[in-house]
């Protein structure tokens, strides 16, 4: 009896060890493992992360096949190719981003279109996030919002982490709603929130799951939005608001629906890149003290020049380019984004493999930036090496993404974490209070948070 369970178990361990492998067996597919039915690889890939993605390589080479997060998955780690796929979304390689963040951020969302869809959605888009916009309109409240959040830090130990999520926050809320901001704050951060991690949770529509409570979150987040924009349709001609959500409203190009998805999607983009990128920057500098040193005597520079309480302008912002540079070597050491999905649409054949209609493909960028051609000892954290232009325009440079879908937040996203930094240099010191961990993986977080004591110059 015992022996013949253990017969049985081993061939139905055999059996669906093979599951995956047969199920998505095609002709012309890379080398790779395909895992278990249902899970796959995704077990291997949260807990190894970055060390998967190496062995895997090791074994099967730089495009491999897997099963990961849901879907069969060809995985690549070739620059060429990357910048291919990124640059060619009108041959079949559309974005591919899962079903809990496409459900949750809405169907007009931009990662869920593409075609004229895209360009219509992104041209709008860019009417209002776009560097043109950071220049004339966004830049000052960026000022006022930043100065009132670093107001009162003195003398106290604070989570990092915690405050640059705040900040990112209050940042991105104000462009888009900032008469009624007081009212609807804290409500809408709540809910907004739950959003946030349901997109990233597995899609089990239960009660008590992320997926469930982020639906719950989408449906507040929506209904307050809707309140505001019937205000503000209501609005006489002479009220005058001026923010993201009264230049959508007016402009009248998009439906309510349209609306709503813009907003969700201009506050979700630059939510956590800004808050991760700003934290890792407080890290870097306090472990950097020689870049801490130069960047602080960029930003007092600027305020030598300026008047006391005077905001930072564009011409301030274009000439921190030592900042810039901490930035870009913020994003690149800390790979704040690690890859970027996309989906074939047809059966396509790309360096000689076969990438099966319907399949995601990981583009993933995260070894790139540890590239030890492009970036000379690549562990290291130094920013000086951003002085060099050429480096932020080389093709395989994709901390912001590349071809169609470049980040149109790209401009304001270092405006942000520029006047953050602008703010904190000039006017604190800080020390660790130590012991915390950073993870890099699968998102960059400090998982009990990131203390520092915070002092006045
Ligand atoms: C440090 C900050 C940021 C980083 C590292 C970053 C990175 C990226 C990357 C890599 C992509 C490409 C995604 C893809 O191809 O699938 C992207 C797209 C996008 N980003 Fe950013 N981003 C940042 C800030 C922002 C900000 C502040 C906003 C808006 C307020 C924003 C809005 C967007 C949008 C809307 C897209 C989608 C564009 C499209 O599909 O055409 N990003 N970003």
């Amino acid at each position: 009896m015992a022996v013949s369970l253990l017969l049985m178990a081993l061939f139905l361990f055999s059996f669906l060890s093979k599951w995956n492998e047969i199920t998505f067996q095609r002709k012309g597919l890379p080398l790779g493992t395909m895992g278990w039915p249902f899970f796959g690889e995704t077990n291997e890939f949260l807990k190894l992360g970055p060390n998967f993605m190496k062995r895997q390589t090791i074994r099967y080479g730089r495009i491999f096949k897997s099963h990961i997060l849901g879907s069969p998955t060809i995985v690549s780690m070739d620059p060429e190719l990357n910048r291919y796929i990124l640059l060619n979304e009108a041959k079949g390689l559309i974005p591919g981003y899962p079903k809990s963040m496409l459900d949750i951020l809405g169907q007009r969302n931009i990662a869920a279109v593409y075609g004229s869809q895209h360009k219509f959605l992104r041209k709008s888009l860019m009417s209002i996030i776009g560097a043109s916009m950071v220049k004339d309109r966004l830049l000052p409240r960026i000022d006022k919002y930043m100065r009132l959040h670093l107001s009162n830090w003195d003398a106290m130990v604070i989570d990092v982490q915690q405050k640059c999520n705040d900040m990112a926050f209050l940042i991105g809320f104000t462009q888009i709603v900032e008469a009624e901001l007081s009212s609807i704050y804290d409500g809408f951060k709540v809910e907004f929130d739950k959003l946030v991690t349901g997109s990233l949770s597995l899609p089990i529509n239960l009660p008590g799951t992320s997926y469930y409570r982020g639906f719950k979150g989408r449906e507040n987040v929506v209904k307050i939005l809707r309140r505001l924009i019937e205000k503000r349709r209501a609005a006489s001609p002479a009220t005058t608001y001026d923010d993201m959500l009264e230049h959508l409203v007016r402009d009248g190009a998009l439906n309510d629906e349209e609306v709503i998805d813009q907003v969700i999607t201009i506050l979700y983009s630059g939510y956590e890149t800004v808050s991760t990128t700003s934290m890792m920057v407080v890290k870097y500098l306090h472990d950097n003290q020689q870049a801490l040193e130069e960047l602080r005597e960029e930003h007092f520079a600027i305020r030598r020049r300026k008047g006391a309480g005077e905001p930072v302008d564009w011409a301030d912002y274009k000439s921190m380019r030592f900042t810039r540079a901490v930035v870009l070597e913020t994003l690149r050491l800390a790979t704040v984004i690690n890859g970027l999905l996309r989906k074939a649409t047809q059966d396509i054949v790309l360096n000689g493999f076969l990438i099966p209609k319907g399949w995601k493909i990981y583009v993933y960028t995260r070894e790139i930036n540890y590239d030890p051609i492009l970036y000379p000892e690549p562990l290291k954290f130094n920013p000086w090496r951003w002085l060099d232009k050429k480096l932020e325009s080389h093709n395989h440079c994709l901390l912001f993404g590349g071809g169609g879908r470049l980040c149109p937040g790209k401009e304001l996203g270092i405006a942000t974490v520029s006047t953050f930094l602008h703010y904190f240099v000039t006017t604190y010191r800080w020390e660790e209070i130590g012991g915390e961990k950073i993870v890099e993986f699968p998102r960059v977080e400090a998982p009990n948070g990131y203390h520092i004591r915070v002092l006045k110059l």
